[in-house]
């Protein structure tokens, strides 16, 4: 059997960490990505790691013609598509330019699997989906509701067309929000431009980039009046995909799962256990709420734990320390 996994978007934030976990199990990552928001030194990086030479194609997924002729896909065993636009701000301003590019590129990578009979698939998708979720914590078989930006709507948009499509194995994975870095600190969340997610940006500030940090809203329904969020060690979620490929590997699976920690944890309670963890006080103060927030989401992630024997590792404070690592060493 070939181990021969696509990834796409193997340079940014998660594909990264993913390949890494894929090497690590002895698979045969190749990365597509055209580092419209990450860097190719991210691709060096993972090499040190992983002390092995990763094959990529600089390529866009929505070019076509490029993406079936500069691949033997015949070669390839299946996808891990995780390249897509991600900032939900700019979902608002630019969402002709989110549909496009989000929902374009998964239609080209379903029609190649179609092919070359290509027969695993993993997408990248997120608890956006959920919407404003009436009931917590929210379990796969959980009501969506619409989602609260056009970013969100691509992510529905495409799991409706690997739902509906022909592939024989799919696994759609959920994430929650996902934060901190390799223990390497060689790889890490590294946004191009302005970061709009919150542990970037409470790193900025212990590193003194940003002089404060604002937190959206302190009048929301919750037991210190921040939202709820679940985050989770990105290698924990990195390591999901290789269960994904372990599981359709083993038996037909057309699936959709939560990945979470499980944990619902408030915006405060983040910024302590940073300060606590890393020995640094950040500078905060209270703002607006941030339109198309969520007062409060978190995941069950049984059926996870239960289906494709994954479950995370790593702890919220593990991971706040290895993003403080990373935003040190990125400097340099
Ligand atoms: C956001 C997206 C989600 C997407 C994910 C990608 C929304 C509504 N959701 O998740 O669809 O999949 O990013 O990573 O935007 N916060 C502050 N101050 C800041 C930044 C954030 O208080 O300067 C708060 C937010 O209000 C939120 C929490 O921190 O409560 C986490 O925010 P963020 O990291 O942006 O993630 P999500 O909003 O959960």
């Amino acid at each position: 059997m070939s181990k021969n996994i696509i990834v796409t978007g193997g340079a940014g934030y998660i594909g990264s960490h993913t390949v890494v976990e894929l090497v690590k199990f002895g698979f045969n990552p190749i990365i597509i990505d055209n580092f419209s928001n990450s860097s190719s030194s991210a691709i060096e990086n993972i090499e040190k790691i992983c002390k092995k030479k990763i094959d990529f194609f600089d390529l866009n997924c929505i070019d076509k013609l490029k993406m079936n002729n500069s691949i033997n896909w015949k070669k390839i065993d299946g996808i891990i598509h995780f390249a897509a636009l991600k900032s939900v701000s700019e979902s608002f301003e630019k969402k002709e330019k989110y549909f496009t590019n989000n929902i374009e590129s998964t239609k080209i990578l379903l029609n190649i699997c179609e092919v070359y009979n290509i027969k695993k698939f993993v997408f990248s998708s997120s608890c956006t989906v959920y919407g404003n979720p009436n009931n917590l914590p929210v379990t796969e078989k959980t009501e969506l509701k619409k989602p609260s930006s056009p970013y969100g709507e691509t992510k529905k948009i495409c799991e409706e067309m690997i739902k509906t499509s022909q592939i024989k194995n799919f696994i759609i994975l959920r994430y929650f929000n996902p934060i901190g870095a390799h223990e390497s600190a060689l790889i890490g969340e590294h946004p191009l431009n302005i970061p709009n997610n919150l542990v970037p940006l409470i790193c900025e500030c212990a590193i003194g980039k940003r002089e404060k940090l604002t937190i959206y809203g302190n009048d929301y329904p919750t037991r210190d009046g921040t939202c709820i969020r679940d985050y989770i060690h990105v290698c924990d979620v990195a390591q999901a995909h290789v269960y994904a490929f372990k599981k359709m590997n083993t038996k037909t699976t057309r699936k959709i799962f939560n990945i979470g920690l499980s944990k619902g944890i408030s915006v405060l309670e983040l910024i302590n256990l940073f300060e606590k963890n890393n020995n640094i006080k950040i500078n905060y103060e209270f703002g607006k709420r941030r339109e198309g927030d969520i007062e409060e989401i978190f995941a069950n992630c049984s059926l996870a734990e239960k289906e494709l024997n994954w479950s995370p590792k790593k702890t919220i404070q593990k991971a706040l320390i290895d993003a403080w690592r990373w935003e040190q060493k990125k400097l340099n």
